[in-house]
């Protein structure tokens, strides 16, 4: 009777002993996975924007290749805590291609910089995606088309400068939606019509 009541108790402590090691086998191979979860979306969005280069006399995008982490191609900057891009910075480097929708896809953006280039076709819609723009800078290129709608929803606009492109059309309306805009660059373009009268209701905006 000794004996089994023994033998149980050392059973119940291997059993327990098990569980024990069980939970750490879980904590272990929890921690040992990465902390910071790679988001593919930004890498495809980026190589979808290298696709649609089509002059690269300084072979900038050279550097955009898979031997290195996105987040240090040229002109790439990401956030310090995840690896999503929050610039892209490639102004005066004789670039010639065409703005892609993929763009929208860069949720985490603040800062588009494509000033002095040669880029053109007209910015997306996708562009009312970024609902984390702050600044625009597509100044001096060869962008057509109007100006999208939709970039009405980026909200957080504080700078837009498509000076000296070959915008048509009409400004929107809805930009007086902007309420942090303050600065709004658009000459040297083909605008038509006016400046919306709405325009008037944006308090902190400086030049047009
Ligand atoms: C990656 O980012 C996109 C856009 O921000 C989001 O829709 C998607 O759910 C993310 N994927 C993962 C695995 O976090
Ligand atoms: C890839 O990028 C690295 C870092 O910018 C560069 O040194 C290397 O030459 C590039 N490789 C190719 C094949 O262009
Ligand atoms: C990114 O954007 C493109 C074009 O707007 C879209 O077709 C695609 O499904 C989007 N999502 C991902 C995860 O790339
Ligand atoms: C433009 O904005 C409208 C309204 O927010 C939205 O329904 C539409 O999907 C947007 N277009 C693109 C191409 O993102
Ligand atoms: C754009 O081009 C004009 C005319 O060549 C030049 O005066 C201006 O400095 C340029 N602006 C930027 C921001 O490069
Ligand atoms: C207007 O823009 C074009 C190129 O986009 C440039 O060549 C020209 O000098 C600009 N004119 C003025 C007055 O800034
Ligand atoms: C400007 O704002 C005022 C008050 O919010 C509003 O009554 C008025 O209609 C607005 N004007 C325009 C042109 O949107």
């Amino acid at each position: 009777m000794e004996l089994l009541k023994n033998h149980m108790v050392v059973s119940i402590s291997l059993f327990l002993v098990t569980i024990l090691l069980s939970c750490f086998n879980l904590l272990g191979s929890a921690t040992a996975s990465p902390v910071i979860r790679r988001n593919d979306t930004d890498q495809q969005a980026l190589l979808e924007f290298k696709a649609k280069i089509t002059g690269d006399q300084l072979k900038v995008m050279d550097s955009w290749n898979s031997s290195i982490l996105f987040c240090h191609w040229y002109g790439v900057t990401c956030g310090r805590k995840h690896q999503r891009v929050t610039k892209l910075e490639l102004q005066l480097l004789k670039l010639s291609g065409s703005l892609w929708p993929y763009i929208g896809n860069l949720s985490f953006l603040r800062e588009l910089n494509l000033v002095g280039n040669n880029f053109y076709n007209h910015i997306p819609q996708e562009i009312g995606r970024l609902r984390r723009l702050e600044i625009l800078q597509l100044t001096n290129n060869s962008i057509s088309g109007e100006i999208p709608s939709n970039l009405s929803a980026c909200s957080k606009l504080t700078v837009v400068r498509i000076r000296g492109n070959e915008l048509t059309g009409e400004i929107p309306a809805s930009l007086s939606f902007l309420s942090n805009l303050k600065v709004l660059y658009l000459f040297n373009n083909s605008l038509t019509g006016s400046i919306p009268p709405a325009f008037g209701n944006l308090s902190s905006l400086e030049e047009y």
